[in-house]
């Protein structure tokens, strides 16, 4: 297949995106999430090509239409491998696949993915290229501003090493980049780590852009405020968001309208819950653990006079399972006006 056929092919251009998240953005999570924000683009957690090919398909893959647009993230660093992945979640009817080049975790370290790719971009060229040929999807990649590991004798965090990988990828094909805005160190910090202590450097991010216009680059790290994320899609195309996602999702209750330029009213916290309940206690009844379906409403009144008390109840809704859940989780609802005083 020709070069131009795989970079025309057209990617997702939204300019807001919640990022994947290990054990915590599955299908339950962004089913909830999508009450709040009909139009950001949504990620699944990074799963591992072998695990697409072997593992149990429709508990991983599987999701529902509501979900969409939705980017399947991989992670592997074999390319035949990871072709069969993308064919498998193009039938699935994932939107676009991403490629993970950004986990510095020890595990996705021992098999050369996720974050040690950014060593080797000829290589992570490749199997973009193998994946894009697989299927008539777009291939997307995300990866660090650079990596270090002093065990390795690696040092690539200088500009100029960043825009030689973002140029050899751009010319497998790859438009769209997903650029978090840290050094991963790849032996010195553990994953949490590597999330907090390399400083963030989004003018690096920014200089990709004035320097690769024609590519679509997305700045990641940090994201907490509408306003930081206004000034962000000043300088790039899109940010994508991560923890503020998870630690007060109703920051995305305004991004339809704010960055789609959507019309429709922004739902209340008490649409959400009416919506989730019945589909929480349906999950609960398939088997879904309970701490899991309620992990995505934790934190729907952060910041607000009662958050505590709703988390509260929800924890030890959770701690005691012999508890009737839904009686229990219909009367945290039902409580919900006189700890929050006003719930929307
Ligand atoms: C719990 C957790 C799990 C994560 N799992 C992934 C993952 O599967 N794939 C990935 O590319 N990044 C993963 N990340 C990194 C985020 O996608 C994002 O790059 C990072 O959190 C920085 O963005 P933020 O400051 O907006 O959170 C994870 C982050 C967290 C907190």
């Amino acid at each position: 297949m020709a070069y131009t056929e795989l970079s025309s092919r057209s990617f997702h251009a939204s300019p807001i995106s919640l990022a994947p998240m290990v054990d915590k953005t599955d299908r339950d999570w962004r089913w909830i999430m999508r009450h709040i924000t009909r139009c950001c683009l949504l990620y699944t957690e990074m799963i591992t090509a072998p695990a697409v090919l072997r593992g149990n398909r429709s508990r991983l893959l599987g999701f529902s239409e509501r979900e969409k647009p939705l980017a399947l993230q991989l992670g592997w660093d074999e390319g035949a491998l990871l072709a069969e992945a993308c064919r498998i979640a193009e039938d699935y009817g994932y939107d676009e696949i991403n490629l993970n080049c950004g986990c510095p975790s020890e595990r996705v370290q021992r098999h050369e993915f996720g974050a040690s790719l950014m060593a080797n971009p000829s290589k992570t060229a490749k199997l973009l290229e193998s994946m894009a040929k697989a299927v008539n999807l777009p291939v997307t990649v995300k990866h660090r501003i650079g990596i270090r590991s002093e065990k390795n004798h690696l040092s690539l965090e200088s500009y100029e090493q960043l825009s030689r990988f973002v140029q050899i990828i751009a010319d497998s094909g790859c438009r769209k980049f997903i650029v978090h805005a840290r050094i991963a160190d790849l032996d010195g910090l553990s994953p949490r780590e590597n999330r907090e202590i390399p400083p963030l450097q989004p003018g690096l991010v920014y200089r990709l852009k004035e320097d690769f216009p024609h590519l679509f680059i997305e700045i990641n790290g940090g994201y907490r405020t509408p306003e930081a994320v206004d000034e962000a899609l000043g300088r790039v195309d899109a940010v994508m968001i991560g923890r503020a996602a998870l630690d007060n999702p109703w920051m995305l209750a305004e991004a339809d309208r704010r960055w789609f330029k959507a019309v429709e009213p922004v739902p209340s916290r008490s649409d959400i819950l009416a919506a989730a309940l019945p589909y929480i206690i349906r999950r609960a009844e398939e088997g879904v653990p309970q701490g899991k379906l309620l992990a995505p409403i934790m934190n729907l009144f952060a910041g607000r006079p009662g958050a505590r008390k709703w988390r509260r109840t929800l924890t030890e809704l959770i701690a005691s399972p012999s508890e009737d859940f839904t009686s229990g989780l219909e009367n945290a609802i039902i409580h919900l006006d006189s700890w929050c005083h006003e719930r929307h």
